[in-house]
């Protein structure tokens, strides 16, 4: 038995721009994804990637199209309910991090738990905890800008996974990674989320991790083109 479908996106357009300058960054995209699955998307720089990440995500609303998620109409929410629906069900991990500098590394892995209002000193202990799992259990004091690139990339993975989304986002995550942390990193989410039959969406160039998809989509000039099996079917 299959999953029950944890994304199910539809002839999604999205457009930047204007005048000449306009381009269109999604071209009628559909993709589907469901839980106790790992997708990944591949392809050429500026073919689509992060834009259809962030619009399956709610973070960029399409111009055309849908996105559902576990039966909800993403975009039909009003605002605040989207944001709401984003911060328990999504955990996102951005292609250049966004930690908040102002912020210790755990005061940054803590702010998902902070805003579903759990009480501070439960919510950090819980970050180091998360800081622990991706080893920079000794970094938890420091703000983001003492850490190398990888270990910010660690700790926004941290901060995606903290509060145990279904759903699990992750935008280029090995890629200031050398190889033996990118795999580690990859082999604990993977095993975290899929454990619990949560759906993890990962773009990447990274070959890597191509041993430890169910499937493969490759994206190109706004479309996703063909569909190969990962490396873990
Ligand atoms: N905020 C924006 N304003 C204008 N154009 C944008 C914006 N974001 C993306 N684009 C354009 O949309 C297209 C797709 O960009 P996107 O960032 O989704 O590509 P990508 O596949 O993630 O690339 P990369 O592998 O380099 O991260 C590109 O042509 C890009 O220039
Ligand atoms: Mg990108």
């Amino acid at each position: 038995m299959t999953d029950s479908i944890a994304i199910d996106a539809r002839a999604l357009d999205k457009w930047f721009g204007e005048g000449a300058a306009r381009t269109q960054a999604l071209r009628g995209v559909s993709m589907q994804a469901h839980f106790g699955e790992m997708v990944l998307i591949v392809g050429p720089s500026g073919s689509g990637k992060t834009t259809l990440l962030s619009v399956i995500s709610g973070i960029l609303r399409p111009d055309g199209g849908s996105v559902t998620i576990d039966g909800v109409d993403l975009w039909a929410q009003p605002d605040d309910g989207l944001a709401d629906f984003r911060l328990n069900r999504i955990g996102f991990v951005f292609q250049d991090y966004h930690l908040f500098p102002r912020l210790t590394t755990a005061e940054n892995v803590a702010i998902p738990l902070i805003l579903k209002r759990r009480p501070w000193d439960e919510a950090l202990a819980e970050a180091a905890r998360y800081l622990e799992v991706v080893g920079l259990a000794g970094r938890a004091a420091l703000p983001p800008v003492k850490l190398s690139g990888g270990e910010q990339q660690r700790v926004a993975i941290a901060r995606a996974i903290v509060s145990q989304p279904d759903i699990l986002v992750l935008d280029e995550p090995t890629a200031s990674l050398d190889g033996d942390t990118g795999r580690t990193i990859i082999e604990f989410v993977k095993h975290q989320v899929l454990n619990t039959r949560r759906c993890i969406v990962i773009v990447t160039h990274d070959s890597r991790i191509f041993e430890y998809a169910d499937r493969i989509l490759r994206m190109e000039d706004g479309r996703l083109k063909g569909i190969d099996a990962g490396g873990a079917r």
